[in-house]
């Protein structure tokens, strides 16, 4: 098969086959969210990192008033193919998660799937946080979902799916390479293979996320300031069953509010 190295989010096209058929369960979680733990009205959203806007077109499509940015040029110019297609308003802008301001705050933001982990130093983590104590309204809310590392080998440290769309498949698979707790690194292998009717590839991708622990997570909340949390879950997406965050826990979704 032939191999293609470079980094999946360039082919927004096969990740959103992949990532954007699974997000009846998040999006209902977070429009919950939006009614049992803010402090105001939800009417505009903002989502970080928002890749394709799987989630993003889900909300406009709903009536919400969307935006959202990624450093990913061709996964904004698909987003924003994909609003154009269907008629809907969005400002989706290629930029830096770390380092950004909005004109008008929102009321809720989102940010599901490890994203975050993506910063690979306290200072753009920090950053982040810092941006986005700014970007919402008080008694808004951040949603932010990714794994921790547990006081213990991780139990999750590979994952595998296979999606169809039309004639289009993709089979992906995620694997931890290593982890350096000391350096704060999951080195991470991530590879699609990708069947069309006239051509069949692999996409072989690896990088880096930043580690945390539930505590250094807390640590760096603290150190940012102007946010508490108002909620914790997993990956289960249930709001009726909050989980209690400690040594153990790996996927967990912070749901903080501004204060
Ligand atoms: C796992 S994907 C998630 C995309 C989308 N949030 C979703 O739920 O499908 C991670 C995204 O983070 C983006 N990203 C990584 N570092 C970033 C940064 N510093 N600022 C903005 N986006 C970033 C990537 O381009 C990619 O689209």
């Amino acid at each position: 098969m032939e191999v293609v190295r470079q980094s999946v989010y360039d082919y927004p096209k096969y990740y959103d086959v992949l990532f954007g058929s699974d997000w009846k369960a998040e999006y209902d979680f977070l429009c919950d969210c939006f009614e049992y733990y803010a402090k105001r009205p939800v009417r505009r959203v903002f989502e970080p990192a928002c890749g394709t806007g799987r989630l993003l077109f889900r909300f406009a499509q709903a009536g919400y008033e969307v935006a959202g940015l990624d450093l990913n040029e061709k996964a904004v110019e698909y987003c924003n193919r994909r609003f154009q297609r269907l008629g809907l308003s969005a400002h989706v802008w290629v930029g830096d998660m770390a380092d950004f301001r909005v004109k008008r705050k929102y009321d809720a933001a989102f940010n599901t799937i490890n994203s975050f982990r993506h910063l690979t130093d306290d200072k753009s983590a920090m950053g982040h946080l810092a941006c986005m104590r700014e970007a919402l309204a008080k008694g808004g809310l951040y949603i932010l979902g990714f794994h921790l590392t547990p006081n213990r080998p991780p139990k999750c440290t590979e994952e595998s799916w296979v999606v169809r769309r039309g004639h289009l498949q993709v089979n992906s698979w995620m694997k931890t390479l290593s982890l350096d707790r000391q350096r704060r690194e999951e080195k991470v292998y991530l590879q699609f293979d990708v069947y069309t009717p006239r051509r069949s590839f692999r996409i072989v991708n690896e990088f880096v996320f930043r580690t945390y622990t539930w505590q250094q997570f807390h640590r760096l909340l603290q150190r940012v300031g102007g946010w508490e949390i108002a909620g914790t879950h997993d990956f289960a997406y249930r709001i009726d069953e909050p989980i209690t965050v400690d040594d153990y826990t790996e996927d967990v979704v912070y749901v903080l509010r501004r204060v």
